[in-house]
């Protein structure tokens, strides 16, 4: 397949460190030097399936392809107000689409995982043009007294369209189980014959574990995609990582030893939106107009599980 159309619609709420820093011990100073980020936008009187739809009718748009000419959806979504119905079917109604959709749930890694099931189903001749939209609202997770977790995150959507080609050249996936190093549970509704101690706790993150497990799941499966399409790390001409914090795409950088311009981040005005970071850093690089055909672009991302991809394709 290839990416035909990009999409991404965010919150209009705007944060910045000094705002955090009113309410939380924190400073724009710490925030800066160790995660990168500057501010992020986040949900407010928005609702996250009105993002994921706007985001994908832009991609729609700049694919120059009809909602009716789609043949399924897929939507990554960690949490939304929903629990059913899913958010793919909420889009596909918003978009006026009626084909089938389904929702994944792969952390922050799931624009790499949905590339890869669009490209399965096509391959096996099921699909031609396919809509990925990732929504996220990580600041709905996340305990906003604490100050390790919440200044990390914003908010967004952001949507691909694919349709025929022959343009990703590869796509490599992992996953290796560490339920707790990164999660959150919520509390499902009482019965009569529960009898297990229940919690809602916000997410919890070992954040030097996680940051470890992204430097090195994301320099192994980018060396993996690049290996499998016989693509040096030398002839991308652009690393889109997944925007959790600019030490760990530094680090990325220097394992590939390649220029820090193949990197474009976002991470500064954005923070950590899931899996939205992908899709939207690539529409953003897109509408600057920074890709031309045969372009080679790497992405990668990794999230809670854990789970990782990384993928290799020609613009
Ligand atoms: O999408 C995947 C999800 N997550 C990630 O990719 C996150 C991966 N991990 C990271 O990005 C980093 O580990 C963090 C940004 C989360 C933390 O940075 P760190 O350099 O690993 O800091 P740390 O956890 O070792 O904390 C250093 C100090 C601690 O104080 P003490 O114990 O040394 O006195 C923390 O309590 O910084 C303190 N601290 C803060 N101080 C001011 C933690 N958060 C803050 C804060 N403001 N917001």
């Amino acid at each position: 397949m290839k990416i035909s159309g990009t999409g991404s619609a965010l919150p209009k709420q705007v944060v910045t460190n000094d705002m955090l820093s009113q309410f939380l011990d924190t400073s724009d100073e710490w925030i800066k030097t160790r995660t990168g980020v500057s501010s992020r936008f986040v949900i407010s009187d928005e609702k996250l399936e009105d993002l994921a739809a706007e985001a994908a009718e832009k991609a729609l748009k700049d694919a120059g392809i009809k909602a009716e000419d789609l043949d399924f959806i897929i939507c990554s979504n960690v949490v939304n107000e929903y629990i059913t119905p899913q958010l793919s079917c909420i889009i596909q109604g918003a978009i006026g689409a009626t084909c089938p959709c389904i929702d994944i749930n792969c952390a922050c890694a799931g624009f790499i995982h949905a590339v890869e099931m669009a490209e399965a189903f096509y391959q096996a001749g099921k699909v031609r043009n396919v809509l990925i939209v990732c929504a996220e609202e990580p600041t709905r997770m996340t305990d906003w007294s604490d100050r390790r977790t919440c200044v990390l995150f914003g908010d967004g959507a952001g949507a691909a369209v694919l349709t025929p080609g022959d343009n990703i050249k590869s796509v490599k996936l992992s996953a290796s189980s560490a339920t707790e190093k990164l999660w959150q549970y919520r509390t499902l509704q009482p019965t009569p014959y529960i009898t297990k101690d229940e919690m809602d706790v916000p997410l919890q993150m070992m954040g030097q574990d996680v940051f470890k497990f992204a430097v090195t799941a994301a320099s192994k499966d980018i060396t993996r995609a690049l290996n499998d399409s016989q693509i040096a790390a030398s002839d991308v001409d652009y690393y889109l990582l997944h925007q959790a914090n600019i030490r760990i795409i530094n680090a990325i950088q220097n394992y590939l030893e390649q220029p820090a311009d193949k990197f474009p981040t976002n991470v500064e005005n954005h923070g950590n939106s899931s899996s939205s970071c992908c899709p939207i850093l690539l529409d953003e690089c897109n509408r600057k107009g920074m890709f031309k055909k045969g372009d080679k672009i790497a992405m990668s991302a990794f999230g809670a599980g854990f789970v990782s991809g990384a993928l290799v394709m020609e613009w």
